[in-house]
Formats: structure tokens, sequence, C-alpha cells
């Protein structure tokens, strides 16, 4: 951080959340809360929250939330140092000059090394394609009917014929091969030396949510092999978890997204208005990607190549969107190849007709599995009605599975009934899709014991904040050394200090944390609703429920590590005592 924590507090004092959210969100006041409509994603009715009491806000519909910093961070796409900045100005404190001395430039993690050579290339790359050098490169995106604000707007550069102009040009701004290297920006090798990795090639610069440069895609200008190169994987660029276009599509304030498969079918939407499209980073679509999106729309519009290693991808794209819960559309481009292809030929108006026409996830995959079936045989039909049939046990919700077996029988002319009667018939051998159950601690059974870890850990810094006089009844028991999850032990440090001074401030602890994953993580920490249990004695048993199991895990923990950490012996001594004291003891919640 390049700001003392001082005066990070004394500015986000000087901030009252509800006076700066006001500014954005119209809202009204219900109970010790104000609501409103969610600015992060897309509402019909009030989910997004502001507490004047714990100074955060929090969106139940989509899990946007945090305290005033977060809530501009995300807002203004500023990053922390920014939003800073502009809370400070606002609330009229003076900020001393932000430090860059040599101290600093050493904590600098390699992190924001990494990310300041990225974008040093990537000036390099811009400049060089409005030079004479870099002429072809203009021509060609020229070519492909890019404006001059479209270029600048997606930071197009062009990567020169010469073979380590780039790694010149950085080694003169004092960066060091090795960095080079580990940015995917140069290789070494024995006859060359340090050479650039991309030449002769226009060069899409890839940028994270936050507008900073991760890495870059360079396509060739002709027909060569391979069309497109890209960086690889660094601590920065992680394609599993950024999208092409994101940066900007996250602000675009549409109600869904559009996913492709292209660099160039992202701009060319933007280009057309389109500004909600992203990308995959030229390898399969994740559920990290998935995860990402469900930030910012709850349907995802697929549209992939209409060749069959587009339908591939996309009918692989569709399970993992229902797995996030998104729901999902597939456009139909024929008789184009891709985005891109179809707004040259067609334009913006027919591509938006297109997307008003995108088909149900559910219906693409019955028209796509029809294709191995031959309807006009009876023996055939029969069996793709079976698979129709077993694809529908596969909805979890009565009403759903209802609605569609209507939906499917009247679309390919089967009898109500009889699709129904099939259905069932499949059901009884194979059981349908069951509704997740919870138990009432909100610890659930069926997760990962890596699942359960986390959530127990979550769910106890939740009580504690909710109900922060259960601390004295706790502390003997539990210390922030049974987090063995690093953010919430972080968390829990912070939290268990305040608390033993009997003050509790939520906010502040968020501001502890300057990435803004940990920030929604910790957001949520503090914000979760506990389930809404009735009685005294569930809430008792849920609770010490919780305790026993962040404890057991802490323990199992600790006994792992004997041998290794000196320090694990006397927790497990400890952890032990406790336990059989705690699953002997009644906690009460008066
Ligand atoms: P496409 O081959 O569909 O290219 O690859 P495109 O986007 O239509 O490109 P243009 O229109 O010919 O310029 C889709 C995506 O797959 C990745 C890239 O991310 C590309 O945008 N890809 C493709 C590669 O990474 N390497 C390749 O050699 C080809
Ligand atoms: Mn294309």
């Amino acid at each position: 951080m390049y700001y003392p924590d001082e005066i990070v507090e004394e500015i986000r004092m000087k901030n009252d959340i509800v006076d700066v959210v006001s500014g954005y969100v119209k809202m009204q006041k219900k109970g010790s809360s104000y609501f409103g409509l969610c600015p992060f994603h897309n509402e019909k009715s009030p989910s997004f929250s502001v507490s004047p009491g714990k100074q955060m806000y929090y969106c139940f519909g989509c899990g946007a939330g945090g305290n005033v910093f977060t809530f501009i961070m995300e807002y203004e796409n500023f990053s922390f140092q920014e939003a800073i900045k502009f809370l400070a100005q606002r609330a009229g404190v003076a900020l001393p000059e932000a430090e860059y001395s040599e101290e600093m430039r050493k904590k600098d993690s390699k992190r924001a090394r990494l990310l300041e050579v990225n974008k040093e290339a990537a000036k390099y790359f811009f400049y060089q394609l409005r030079s004479e050098r870099g002429k072809a490169g203009y021509q060609y995106l020229k070519g492909r009917q890019l404006s001059d604000e479209t270029i600048k707007k997606f930071g197009l550069g062009f990567a020169n014929m010469t073979s380590n102009d780039l790694v010149k040009y950085l080694k003169g701004k004092g960066y060091e091969d090795k960095l080079l290297q580990e940015a995917g920006l140069a290789s070494f090798d024995e006859k060359f030396g340090m050479h650039d990795k991309f030449w002769n090639r226009v060069m899409f610069p890839i940028q994270d949510i936050n507008h900073r440069v991760i890495g870059f895609g360079g396509r060739v200008m002709g027909d060569a092999k391979p069309k497109y190169l890209n960086s690889p994987e660094t601590m920065v660029f992680d394609k599993s978890r950024n999208l092409y276009g994101l940066n900007i599509a996250r602000t675009a304030r549409k109600n869904n997204i559009i996913l492709c498969e292209g660099y160039m079918d992202v701009i060319a939407m933007h280009q057309a208005g389109f500004s909600q499209a992203v990308a995959s980073l030229g390898t399969a679509f994740t559920e990290g990607q998935a995860s990402l999106l469900k930030r910012y729309a709850q349907e995802v519009i697929l549209a992939y190549d209409s060749d069959g290693a587009g339908v591939t991808a996309a009918l692989r794209a569709i399970g993992i969107l229902k797995e996030a819960g998104l729901t999902g559309k597939v456009l139909n481009l024929e008789p184009y190849k891709d985005p891109d292809e179809f707004i040259k030929n067609k334009g913006a108006q027919a591509f938006e007709e297109r997307l008003g026409q995108a088909e149900n996830t559910f219906f693409f995959e019955l028209r796509m599995l029809q294709r191995d079936y031959d309807l006009k045989d009876p023996e055939s039909k029969t069996r793709f009605y079976r698979e129709i049939a077993k694809k529908l046990c596969g909805f979890p919700e009565e009403v759903e599975r209802e609605n569609y077996i209507q939906a499917v029988a009247d679309k390919y002319q089967i009898g109500f009934q009889n699709l129904r009667k099939l259905v069932l018939s499949y059901a009884s051998q194979t059981g349908l899709a069951k509704p997740v159950e919870r138990p009432k601690s909100g610890i659930q059974k069926k997760t990962s014991p890596e699942e359960n870890r986390k959530k127990s850990q979550r769910l106890l810094l939740t009580w504690l904040v909710e109900e922060p006089s259960l601390y004295e009844k706790i502390r003997k028991y539990i210390s922030p050394e049974d987090f063995t999850e690093d953010l919430y032990k972080k968390v829990a440090v912070k939290l268990f200090e305040g608390l033993e001074k009997g003050e509790l401030n939520p906010a502040s602890i968020i501001s502890l944390f300057t990435d803004e994953e940990e920030q929604r993580a910790v957001a949520g920490v503090f914000n979760t609703r506990l389930m809404e249990l009735s009685t005294k004695q569930e809430r008792e048993k849920a609770f010490h429920d919780i305790i026993l199991s962040v404890k057991r895990n802490s323990y199992e923990y600790f006994s792992g590590q004997l041998g290794s950490d000196v320090n694990a012996l006397n927790q497990v001594i400890a952890g032990k005592k406790a336990l059989e004291e705690l699953s002997k003891t009644h906690i009460s919640l008066d």
C-alpha cells in the first residue's frame, strides 16, 4: 500500500457510505438499511443494500459488496489507489505524496513489475502501429474495417519485423532480461541471444477487469501459421480467469453478455454498438470465467463460430453456464462464420435482430442431437425421443421440468402425456436430478471437505460479526490460528483484535485488502445473512456445529504439520483439549 493505514482509515471515515452511494443509486430507507436497484447487475426489484451502521454495501442478488472504497473501485473502475485519491479529494483530506521511493520499489511485488512491463510493451506496440514501420499493421486493421477510434479503444498495436527491438527498448527502460522472459515478451537462445516473442504481427493487448495489460495476442497479417500467437500464462495472466473485452463489457449495463471465440469478434461487436461482448482467450471456456460473468449479467448469449468446432465448443459452454447458474441462449449466425463476418455483411441492425431470436440452450442442444437421427425412420425417431426424455430428467425442479415437457411436446409434436410418461419411466430407472438440500447449519454435506472447511470458517466469522457478544463465550476455544484459510485468518486476526477491545469495525477490515477479489470475499463474510433458523435450539445447534467443525479442522491440520512445524505440537495439545471440552459444552445464545 502506498498510503499509510491511518490516512486510508481517515478518508474512509470522512466519506459516509450512504452519502457517497446516494450520488449513484437512488435509495430508500427500510429498517436500519437503505435499499436500491443494484448498479452492478440488472434487476427490477431492489436487492442492493447499504448499512450506515456497518458502513458497507451488499447486493443479495449478485453478491457485490464492500466498503466505500470497494464501491468506488467497482463503479468507477478504479484501482484501490485511484479510489483513495478520489475519496480524499471528495472529503478534503490532503494526501501525502504517493511514495514511490527506492524502498517502495523494492517492496513492489513481482506482480506489479510484470504489469508494468506489459504496459510498457503495449505502449511501445501502440506507438509502432502509428509509425512508418507499422504501416502494414495499420493498413491490415483498416482493411478489416476498424475505425481509428476502435483501434485506440482496444489499444491495438504492432510488433515490428526486427527481432529484438522491443527487448532493446525495454532494457533501455531498465527492465532486466529475466523479467522480460517471465512476462513472455522475450526468450533467450544461444545463437540469437535475447529476442522478441512477437514480430511482424498486429498486437491485441489483453486487459483484466481493471484495464491492466496482462498479456497479448498477436495476429499474422496473412495466412501464415499460427494465426494468433498468445502470451503464455504468467503470474498476472491466468487464461481461465479472464475474458477479452470484459474490462469494457462490465460497464456496458446491458442485460446480457455476449460470449464469443475471437478477439476480432469482440472488437467488431463493440464497434457495432454491442459493448457487452467478451471472448475467452484462445482456450476453452472455463468455470472460473463463468463465475466472473455471473457478477455482471444473468444471461449469456453464445456467439460461437457456426462450424463444427464452434458447435462442440458451444455445447461444452452451455454445460458450464448451467453449472454456474447462468441462463444461456445461442445465437445463430448462419450463413456466416462468426460475429465479425456477420456484422461486416449484414450490419448492426440485422445482428440486433438475431440477438432477439437467440435460441434457448435446451432447444439448441436438442437440435444438435437431432442431427444424429433420421426422423423419417420410426425406429430412429423413437430413439431420439428417448434421448429427449432422458435429458428432460435433468431438470430438478418439477415446475420447470413440466414446462419443458410441454414446450418439447409442442415443438416436436409428441403427445404431452406420452412424453411425460416416457420421462417418468426413465426417472424411475435412473432417478430425477434432485434439488440440493441445505442442512440448517449452512454447512453442506455433499460438498468437498475443502469447501466445507472454508465454509465453516467463513460462517464462524459471519456469526461473530452478526452477534459480537458471542465472542466472550468462545474466545477460550478459538483463536485466529484456527483459521487455516489464509484470507479468513487475516480477517480473524483483525476481527478478534477489535472484539478483544469491544470494537467491531468491518468496513475498516476490508481496506486491509487491496485485491478486488479478496475484498469481495471479505465483504461476503460480513454480509451473508445467516439462514433463518426459527428456534433458539436450532440456532444454538448450528452455531455449535460450526465451532466444532472449525476446531476439528484446525486440530487435523496441525496434526498433519507435526514434525515440520514446532508450533504445531502446542496447537495439537491445546486443540485436543478444547475439542473435548467443546463437545461437552453447551453454548447459549442468550
Ligand atoms: P478463429 O480462428 O476463429 O479466429 O480463432 P478469428 O477470431 O475469427 O480471427 P480472424 O477473424 O481470422 O482474425 C478464435 C480465437 O482462437 C484463438 C484466438 O484467441 C482467436 O481469437 N486462436 C486462434 C489462437 O489463439 N491461435 C490460433 O492460431 C488461432
Ligand atoms: Mn473471424
